[in-house]
Order: structure tokens, then sequence, then C-alpha cells
């Protein structure tokens, strides 16, 4: 007599729908209680969500592609602890649509370095690496400086954004043209950069 087992290993088509359903099951297990945890869905304590000059450098940094370079994920090992702080909480990403996880890094990991550098730095770096770090490999962004940050749909992105539960209001989205007047798309990217990772209060 063929046990059970050794008739699920010769037929191939009941191998694979069992597989199917045992995968599928630990699947939903592990991921269905994610979407009612709290602490996978609620905003850390205190965050804010970005000002409509941080959002405008938010939409440079995804326009360039910094995330093709740069992740913004630290992982809980020490190895990365020690270097880059309090590894990333889901809790800080909630109003991040879309996010920039990423997975590749050929620079450093972007997620705690709001207040590590000043504005300056930041300014004379994304310019032209080279003048502050000579053996960097990144490349410059020498318009930045030159672009007016692009005020005309900011009122726009902030209403989808708010459809997709980011708690703006109206007196924000009113006067978010205001905060971008005079602006260069190289402050909207700093100011941006300089939040990254400031609002969970527990970092070194
Ligand atoms: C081709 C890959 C590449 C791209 C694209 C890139 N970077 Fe970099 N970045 C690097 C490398 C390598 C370093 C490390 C050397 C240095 O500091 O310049 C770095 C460093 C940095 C640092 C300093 C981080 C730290 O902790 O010292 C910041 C901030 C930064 N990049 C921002 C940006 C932004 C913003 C963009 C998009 C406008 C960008 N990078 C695009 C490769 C890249």
């Amino acid at each position: 007599m063929e046990s059970f087992h050794q008739k699920i290993e010769k037929n191939t088509g009941l191998l694979i729908v069992l597989t199917i359903l045992v995968v599928s099951v630990g699947g939903l297990v592990q991921i269905v209680p994610l979407f009612f945890q709290k602490s996978t869905t609620r905003p850390v304590a205190g965050m804010m969500p970005y000002t409509p000059l941080q959002l405008s450098g938010r939409d440079i940094y995804i326009r360039e592609g910094c995330v093709g370079c740069h992740s913004q994920m630290i992982r809980p090992f020490r190895a990365e602890t020690e270097r880059y702080g309090h590894y990333s909480v889901a809790g800080e990403s909630v109003y991040d649509h879309p996010f920039l996880y990423g997975s590749k890094r050929t620079g450093p990991d972007l997620a705690r370095v709001g207040g590590r550098y000043s504005d300056d730095w930041h300014r004379t770096h994304l310019n032209h690496p080279q003048d502050v770090v000579p053996e960097s490999n990144m490349p410059s962004y020498p318009w930045l400086a030159k672009n007016p940050a692009d005020a005309s749909d900011i009122e726009t992105k902030m209403k989808v954004l708010r459809i997709e539960g980011v708690p703006y209001t109206d007196a924000e989205i009113v006067s978010a043209k205001n905060e971008l007047q005079g602006k260069t798309e190289l402050d909207a990217l700093i100011a941006y950069l300089q939040i990254l990772g400031t609002s969970l209060k527990e970092t070194r």
C-alpha cells in the first residue's frame, strides 16, 4: 500500500495544488495580521506630514532617480544600526506614497540622513559631490540650484495624498503655493533630506 505522501510525490498535479494551498495559507497567516497592527499602520508619535517644500523635494528625489543608488531602509542588524542609527520602523513611512525603501546601495542609506550635515554641505555636495567627498562617484546635479521649485500642481498632489490618508488640512493646501514661492529645486530637495528619519525620537 502506498502512503498518502508517496501518492502526492508521484502525482505532479496534486503536488502543485497542495503546494499552492500550503504557501497561500502560510502567506496569509504572515501578512494579514500586519493590516491590523497599529505599529505598522499608524504614524510614529509626533510625525508630521511632509510640508509642501519637503514634498516637492521628495518628488525631485524621485525624478532624479536618487533611489537607484540610495536605500531608505535601515535593517535591524548591528552593522547597520552602528552606522546609520535606529533601524527603520513601519510607522515612519505611513505618509510615504510611494515608499522609497529602495534596494540598491551604491551610496549610503539615507533613511536617517536628516540633520547629519548642514544645508550648506548639501548645497555643495549636490552641486558637485567631489568638492566635499573627493573619491565620490555620485553624479552632480547643478541644475537644481537654477530651477525654481514647481508650484503648479502642489495643491493637487496634497489633495491626492489626503485621499491616501495623509492628514493635510484645507488651510495647509491653500497656503502650499506660497511656501514654494522663491524657492529652488535645491531648497526643496534639501528640506526633504533634512527631515529624513527625524520623527523617530529614540534614535542616537
Ligand atoms: C550613481 C549613484 C548615485 C546617485 C544616482 C546618487 N547618489 Fe548620493 N551618493 C552616492 C555615493 C557613492 C555617495 C557616497 C560619497 C559621497 O558622499 O558623495 C553618496 C552620498 C550621498 C549623500 C551623503 C550621505 C551620507 O550619509 O554621507 C547624500 C545626502 C546623497 N548622496 C544624496 C543624493 C541625492 C539627493 C541624490 C539624487 C539627487 C543622489 N544622492 C544620487 C551615489 C549616488
